[in-house]
């Protein structure tokens, strides 16, 4: 096949769909798994939670929702759009929190991440721990180049969870994003090769 770019794809495509989702340690007894359908309970309670709602603009409307939302992540996986883990004890441990790429741009070599832990999992540095482990999937792994981290400018905690991981704050978008309260500036954090 002719290619109309002169630019290989960064990393090509199939790299995702062909494999299953790994399971990957963590520090501290934990492990990111790939969501199940029984987790739907914690994403509606991830959902009620006011941080995780106005931060990640979560809104899940019922378990049926959720399962939905469930199975999307499972067909992103496929499709290669996205890479999203829940964060659980090992052996089939209830999920506490979510971490993952989305946007994922093979091609390019980019992607996004998203993140939220439930209230009573909060104040150990999980997410920190959580973060630093995903990127080194997507960045030796998985062979992306530019991992991108976005936080609006009030969300301290979100700004310190990406500077202990080692994304450098490149700058501040104006605008960026509107929450329930307005519009938000956000700082744009980034990872690329070499960092780690
Ligand atoms: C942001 C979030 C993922 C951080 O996880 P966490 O378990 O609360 O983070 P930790 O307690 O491990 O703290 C990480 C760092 O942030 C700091 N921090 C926590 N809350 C803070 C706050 N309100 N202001 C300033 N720093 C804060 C901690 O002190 C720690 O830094 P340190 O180790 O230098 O002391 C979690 O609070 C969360 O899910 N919040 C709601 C949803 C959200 O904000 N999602 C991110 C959207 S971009």
């Amino acid at each position: 096949m002719i290619s109309n770019s002169p630019i290989a794809p960064v990393v090509p495509a199939g790299r995702m769909a062909r494999n299953p989702q790994p399971v990957l340690d963590l520090p501290g007894g934990l492990e990111l798994r790939p969501w199940q359908l029984s987790d739907a309970d914690v994403l509606v309670a991830a959902g009620q939670d006011p941080a995780i709602r106005l931060w990640n603009l979560l809104v899940v409307e019922s378990p049926e929702d959720a399962r939905g939302r469930i199975e999307r992540m499972h067909e992103r996986w496929q499709a290669e759009q996205s890479a999203i883990w829940a964060i659980a004890r090992p052996g089939g441990g209830e999920a506490m929190g979510l971490i993952g790429w989305g946007d994922i741009d093979l091609k390019d070599g980019s992607a996004e991440i998203v993140y939220w832990i439930l209230p009573a999992a909060r104040g150990g540095g999980v997410v920190v721990e959580a973060l630093k482990r995903v990127s080194r999937w997507a960045l030796e792994d998985l062979g992306l180049h530019r991992l991108r981290l976005c936080h609006s400018v009030a969300n301290p905690a979100s700004c310190r969870v990406a500077a202990k991981a080692g994304y450098s704050l490149e700058g501040t978008m104006r605008s960026a994003l509107l929450h329930a309260d307005g519009w938000h500036d956000q700082h744009l954090h980034a990872l690329i090769q070499g960092d780690l």
